[in-house]
C-alpha cells in the first residue's frame, strides 16, 4: 500500500525497550507531530510532558502497577488533558470561560484532542522504528502522579507513552472482525449477526493467545472482557475531575 499504512498495520505494543535515551530530535520530532494532529475549533487542550528524572520513572512505574517499561525506555511522555492555558487566556482577554471550561463538552473536547495527539506521537515514533506502549496504569494513583509533575488546576494526566528501541517484538494481536466495527447508513443491531461475530473472533483470539503463551493461555475475547467490567476500577475519577474543576456542567 504506502509506509505510512504500513506501520499503522504493523503496530503491537511493545513492553521491553533498551535502557538508550531518544536523542532530542527525535523527541522533537514525535512532539511537535503530536501537535500536527487536529484539534477541535483549534483549542489544542493537551499538554505533554517528558520524564527524564530516573527517580521519577521508577517512582511512576511503581505507581502504574510496576510497570518495569515506565522506567526502563528511550523516553517517557505523560499525556494530559489541558484546560489551564484557556483558563489564563479568559483572564488575559478579560472574558468569562468557567462555565464553559467546567462543562462536560470541553472536558470531552480536551479528553478527544489529547488522543489524537497521543496517536499521532505513537505514530510517528513507530514510523521512526521505535517501539511504543501507552500507560493508562497512571491513573491508578493520579493525586500523586499530579503532585509530582506539578500540573495546575484542569489539567489532567492521562496516559503515558513509553517510547524506545525494543528490545522484544510480541506478534500483532488482531482485531474485530472488519463487519463488526464498520456499519453502512445506520447501525447494525442484529443480535445473531453480533454473536456470530463475536464467536469467530473469540476463536481467533484462543489461538491467538494459545501459539504466544505455548498452550498456556487460551482466553476468549469476550471472556477477558466481561471479567475486566466486572471488577471496578479507578472509582475515584469523576471526584478527581471534578476537584480539577473539570466536567462539572
Ligand atoms: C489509553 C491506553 C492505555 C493503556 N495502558 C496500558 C498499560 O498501562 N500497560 C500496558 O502494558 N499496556 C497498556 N495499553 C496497551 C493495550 O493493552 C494494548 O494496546 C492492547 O492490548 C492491544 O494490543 P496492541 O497494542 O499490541 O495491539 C494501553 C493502551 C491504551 C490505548
Amino acid at each position: 500500500m504506502n509506509e505510512v499504512i504500513d506501520t499503522i498495520l504493523n503496530h503491537r505494543s511493545i513492553r521491553h525497550f533498551e535502557d538508550k535515551p531518544l536523542t532530542t530530535e527525535q523527541i522533537k520530532t514525535i512532539v511537535t507531530c503530536a501537535q500536527a494532529a487536529a484539534t477541535s475549533s483549534f483549542i489544542q487542550a493537551y499538554s505533554i510532558i517528558g520524564v527524564k528524572d530516573k527517580e521519577k520513572k521508577k517512582r511512576l512505574a511503581e505507581l502504574a502497577g510496576n510497570q518495569e517499561y515506565v522506567a526502563i525506555n528511550g523516553h517517557f511522555f505523560v499525556f494530559c488533558a489541558d484546560l489551564y492555558r484557556h483558563t489564563i487566556i479568559g483572564e488575559q482577554e478579560q472574558k468569562d470561560v468557567t462555565l464553559s471550561l467546567e462543562s462536560t463538552e470541553k472536558f470531552m473536547v480536551a479528553l478527544i484532542d489529547t488522543a489524537l495527539a497521543a496517536q499521532n506521537a505513537a505514530i510517528a515514533a513507530e514510523s521512526m522504528g521505535l517501539g511504543i506502549c501507552y500507560i493508562g496504569g497512571l491513573r491508578n494513583h493520579l493525586d500523586e502522579v499530579k503532585t509530582m509533575l506539578k500540573t495546575p488546576e484542569r489539567v489532567i494526566p492521562l496516559f503515558g507513552l513509553a517510547v524506545g528501541y525494543p528490545t522484544k517484538i510480541t506478534e500483532k494481536k488482531p482485531r474485530l472482525p472488519f463487519e463488526h466495527i464498520y456499519h453502512e447508513d445506520e447501525y447494525e443491531q442484529n443480535q445473531d449477526v453480533y454473536r456470530e461475530q463475536l464467536h469467530e473472533y473469540d476463536r481467533l483470539i484462543s489461538s491467538y493467545y494459545y501459539k504466544r503463551t505455548n498452550g498456556k493461555r487460551q482466553d476468549r475475547w469476550t471472556e477477558q472482557i466481561a471479567n475486566m467490567l466486572t471488577k471496578q476500577n479507578r472509582m475515584y475519577m469523576k471526584e478527581f475531575v471534578q476537584k480539577n474543576k473539570l466536567n462539572l456542567k
